[in-house]
C-alpha cells in the first residue's frame, strides 16, 4: 500500500501538501479550515513586526484567462504581507496549535535589515508554539522598497547574514524562500543552506505586468489610474518553477546533501505533485490553487499523487524523490548523444542495404544459371 506520509526536517506530514503563504492562510479561522480539510502543513500569510506599515491598495489582483474566458492560466498580484498586527497574529498561532496540536504551523516571517528585530520576530513566533519557519525573501512588490522581501533574496550576502542571525535564535526547523527574479537562483540558495537553514522553499511570484486595457490604455491592475508590477503565479508559471527547482534540487545533492526543498509554483494536481517529487521536491506547496478550487481540494490533490505512485509501484515519497534529475544533461551532451545515435542508425541501414543488395545480386546469379540450364 501506498503512503503519503513523510517526516521532513523532523515535521510529521501526513501528506507532502502545504498550505503556501498567501490569502489562503491569512487568518486562524482559515488555517484551522485548511487542517480540518487535511493538509500536511500550513505556511500563514507572512507576518513582520508591526504592521502599521503595510498598506494594500485595491484592485490587487489581475488574472490572464484561457481563449474561452473560462478558465484562469496566470494570476497577478501586488498584495503584500499581512497587515494584521503581530500581536494578534500570536493569539491565533496558538490558538491553531490548541485546537490543533498535531497540524504542523509554519510561519512565515519577514524584516527589515536589523538583526534585533529578526531575533525578535523569531523568539516572539517560537514562544506562541509554531512548529517552523520560513523566511520571506522573495516578495517581488512593495517590500523591496523598503530593503525587504526580494531585495535580500536578490543578495545573496545579505540572505546569508540574515539566515545567519535567525539560525543563531530559532529552535525549530528553517526553510528560506527564494525569488525566482534572479539569473541563478543557486546563488542565494546556496547562501541560505550556508548559513544552516534546514531547506529551501522556491518559488515565490515572477515580477509580471499583467497586461494594458486597450480601452483605457493604463496597465493592469489599475490603481488610480496607475500600477506597479506585481506577482505572477498559478498553471501558467510551473516550468519556470520546474527548472528553479531542478537547480536547486542539484545544487542540494552536490553540496548540501540531507536540506530540504519545499516546492511551490502552479500545482493544481496530484501530477503536478509527481514531477515536482521527480526533480527533488520534499513538499509541495499550494497557494493560487488553493483560491481557485478550494480547501477541500488537498482530497484530489493526494488521491492523484496516490494513483501515480501505484501506477508504478511506488510505496514512499522516498521510492522517486529526485528520480528525473539524472536526465538532465547540457546541451552539448545531448547533440553527441543524438549523432551518436544517428550514426548507429544509419550504419544499420546501410548493413540492411548491403544485405538486400546482395541478395539480390545472388538472385540474378541463379536465375541466369537455371536459364542456362
Ligand atoms: C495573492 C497572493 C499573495 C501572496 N502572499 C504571499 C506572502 O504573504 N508571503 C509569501 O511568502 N508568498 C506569498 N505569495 C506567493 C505564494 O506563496 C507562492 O509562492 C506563489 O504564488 C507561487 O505558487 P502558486 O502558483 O501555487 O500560487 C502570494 C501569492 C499570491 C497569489
Amino acid at each position: 500500500m501506498a503512503t503519503l506520509e513523510t517526516t521532513v526536517d523532523g515535521l510529521k506530514l501526513a501528506n507532502p501538501f502545504v498550505i503556501g503563504s498567501g490569502p489562503p492562510g491569512t487568518n486562524s479561522r482559515v488555517i484551522r479550515r485548511a487542517f480540518k480539510e487535511g493538509w500536511g502543513a500550513v505556511i500563514a500569510k507572512t507576518v513582520s513586526l508591526d504592521a502599521s506599515k503595510v498598506i494594500n491598495v485595491s484592485p490587487r489582483y489581475a488574472k490572464l484567462k484561457s481563449s474561452d474566458g473560462k478558465e484562469v492560466i496566470g494570476w497577478e498580484n501586488i498584495e503584500l504581507i499581512s497587515d494584521r498586527s503581530f500581536d494578534t497574529w500570536l493569539d491565533e498561532f496558538k490558538a491553531c496549535k490548541d485546537e490543533y496540536p498535531d497540524g504542523v504551523l509554519i510561519a512565515s516571517i519577514m524584516e527589515e535589515y536589523n538583526k534585533d528585530a529578526w531575533c525578535e520576530i523569531v523568539e516572539r513566533c517560537q514562544d506562541a508554539g509554531v512548529d517552523a519557519f520560513e523566511l520571506n525573501f522573495s516578495c517581488p512588490h512593495g517590500l523591496p522598497e523598503r530593503k525587504m522581501g526580494a531585495a535580500m533574496g536578490e543578495n545573496p550576502g545579505i540572505l546569508e547574514e540574515v539566515c545567519g542571525w535567525v539560525m543563531g535564535v530559532a529552535k525549530l526547523p528553517v526553510w528560506a524562500k527564494m525569488t525566482p527574479n534572479v539569473a541563478h537562483i543557486e546563488d542565494p540558495s546556496a547562501a541560505a543552506l550556508r548559513a544552516g537553514c534546514q531547506g529551501i522553499s522556491a518559488i515565490n511570484t515572477i515580477r509580471s505586468v499583467m497586461g494594458v486595457d486597450l480601452e483605457t490604455l493604463r496597465p493592469e491592475p489599475t490603481v488610480e489610474g496607475y500600477t506597479t508590477p506585481g506577482g505572477y503565479s498559478s498553471r501558467a508559471v510551473k516550468p519556470i518553477a520546474l527548472r528553479m527547482v531542478m537547480e536547486i534540487a542539484q545544487l542540494i545533492r552536490k553540496e548540501f546533501p540531507g536540506r530540504s526543498l519545499s516546492a511551490i509554483g502552479g500545482v493544481e494536481t496530484g501530477e503536478d505533485a509527481a514531477q515536482f517529487v521527480l526533480l527533488g521536491a520534499d513538499t509541495i506547496q499550494v497557494c493560487t490553487g488553493v483560491m481557485k478550487f478550494g480547501y477541500g481540494h488537498v482530497k484530489k490533490l493526494n488521491e492523484g499523487l496516490l494513483a501515480f505512485m501505484e501506477s508504478k509501484d511506488f510505496e514512499t515519497l522516498a521510492d522517486f524523490k529526485g528520480h528525473s534529475l539524472d536526465y538532465f544533461t547540457t546541451h552539448a551532451e545531448l547533440v553527441r548523444m543524438r549523432t551518436e545515435r544517428k550514426a548507429a542508425e544509419d550504419a544499420a541501414k546501410e548493413a540492411v542495404a548491403d544485405d538486400n543488395a546482395w541478395e539480390g545480386d545472388e538472385f540474378v546469379a541463379q536465375s541466369n544459371a537455371l536459364s542456362r540450364d
